[in-house]
């Protein structure tokens, strides 16, 4: 019989194509979601691009009375955790609201969980939680530190679910550290769509690719990496989605444990190959001009994903080239 999993924040971005995994797995999918950053168009591209309508309840995790409608509903056997803010300047300039939204909705969901005695639980930490590198790659022993808001907030969840693991025997939980998750599905049915000014690079490549801005800013080029600008680990969002599909498999397979793993490629790149895969992939110009560093960038970040390997069999597959091909084919899509 097929296994229910709710997928929390299921229309966004990484929950959306980690959806369609799940559905392709032979999950079925409840995702619940208050669509305060997605649409629910998103659930009738799921449908179309897997034959499959997952489940939805509009909802918010923070609603106790809406959690444990669904946990009565549909038999859930896993929690896929991804709703949740996610712009580090806006934590900074609303810190309650992401305290609120991802630890406060993060115990609520979990308190859910215990009366609903579901204990398997997989959480979209960030490699955020690593803040400055000591050492490349990073491994998951790196020691951690954060800077604003919402990094913090990830590292008190991950606090918070080594403390229950701790208190109580059974929990399979998952801590999945994402590296740069970029890219789309490559149907173009569903992909990244930022409202507004992008703040994350390859969005802001592509709209300038496209001729919806004029210019990308990069933001330093006297980094000490190769080419001076900053480098990333990007990884394709169906890599990602993989990823958690592995995850579940693992958790479904231990009595209890507490993982914590790297979700990346292990290779890193600069702003400047992102900008010139880009133009190769889509025939277009991306005008730039060299700014000042932005306020709390890192210079260098990419993945040790030796554990990721041994402990879920899974790596990424996709290269930088087909991350850009997906976003553009994304990027057009969606331009009327
Ligand atoms: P997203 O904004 O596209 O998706 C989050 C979804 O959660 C949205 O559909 C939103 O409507 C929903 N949501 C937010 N608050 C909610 C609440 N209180 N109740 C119910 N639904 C709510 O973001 P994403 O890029 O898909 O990120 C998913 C998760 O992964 C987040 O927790 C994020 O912090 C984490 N993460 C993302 C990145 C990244 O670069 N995208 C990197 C590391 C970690
Ligand atoms: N960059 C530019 N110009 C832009 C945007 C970005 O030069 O307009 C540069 C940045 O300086 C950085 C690189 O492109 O060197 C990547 O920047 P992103 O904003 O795309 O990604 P970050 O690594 O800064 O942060 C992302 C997520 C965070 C998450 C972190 C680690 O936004 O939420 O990855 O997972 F915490």
């Amino acid at each position: 019989m097929a296994l229910n999993v709710l997928v929390t924040g299921g229309a966004g971005f990484i929950g959306s194509h980690t959806t369609v995994a799940l559905q392709q797995a032979g999950y079925q999918v409840v995702v619940l979601d208050n669509l305060c950053n997605s649409s629910l168009a998103v659930l009738q591209r799921i449908e179309q691009i897997t034959g499959i309508a997952p489940g939805f309840v509009q909802a918010d995790i923070r609603d106790q009375h809406a959690l444990e409608a669904v946990f009565q509903a549909h038999k859930i056997s896993a929690v896929i955790h991804f709703a949740g803010l996610k712009a580090v300047g806006e934590s900074t300039q609303k810190p309650l609201d992401y305290y609120d939204n991802n630890v406060n909705g993060s115990v609520q969901l979990l308190l859910a969980m215990q009366q609903a005695k579901i204990k398997t639980f997989i959480f979209s930490s960030s490699a955020t939680v690593y803040g400055d590198p000591q050492e490349l790659p990073i491994t998951e022993q790196h020691p951690r530190s954060v800077t604003n808001p919402y990094g913090h907030t990830k590292l008190v969840v991950e606090d918070i679910l080594e403390s229950i693991y701790k208190a109580e025997t059974g929990w399979r939980i998952a801590r999945l550290r994402y590296f740069n998750p970029v890219g789309a599905h490559p149907s173009a049915l569903i992909g990244e769509s930022p409202q507004g000014v992008p703040n994350n690079l390859m969005p802001y490549v592509a709209q300038v690719a496209m001729g919806q801005r004029s210019t990308l800013q990069i933001f330093g080029n006297d980094y000490d990496t190769p080419d001076g600008t900053g480098v990333r680990d990007y990884i394709h969002v169906m890599d990602l989605a993989q990823g958690h599909v592995a995850a579940l498999h693992y958790c479904q397979q231990q009595e209890q444990d507490l993982l914590t793993v790297n979700l990346g490629t292990g290779q890193g790149y600069s702003v400047l190959d992102m900008v010139r895969t880009f133009e190769e992939v889509s025939q277009a110009k991306v005008d730039y001009e060299i700014v000042a560093r932005r306020a709390g960038d890192i210079a260098a970040c990419w993945a040790d994903t030796t554990l990721a390997k041994q402990k879920l069999g899974w790596q990424a597959s996709k290269n930088i080239k087909t991350m850009c091909e997906d976003a553009w084919r994304w990027q057009l899509a969606m331009t009327p």
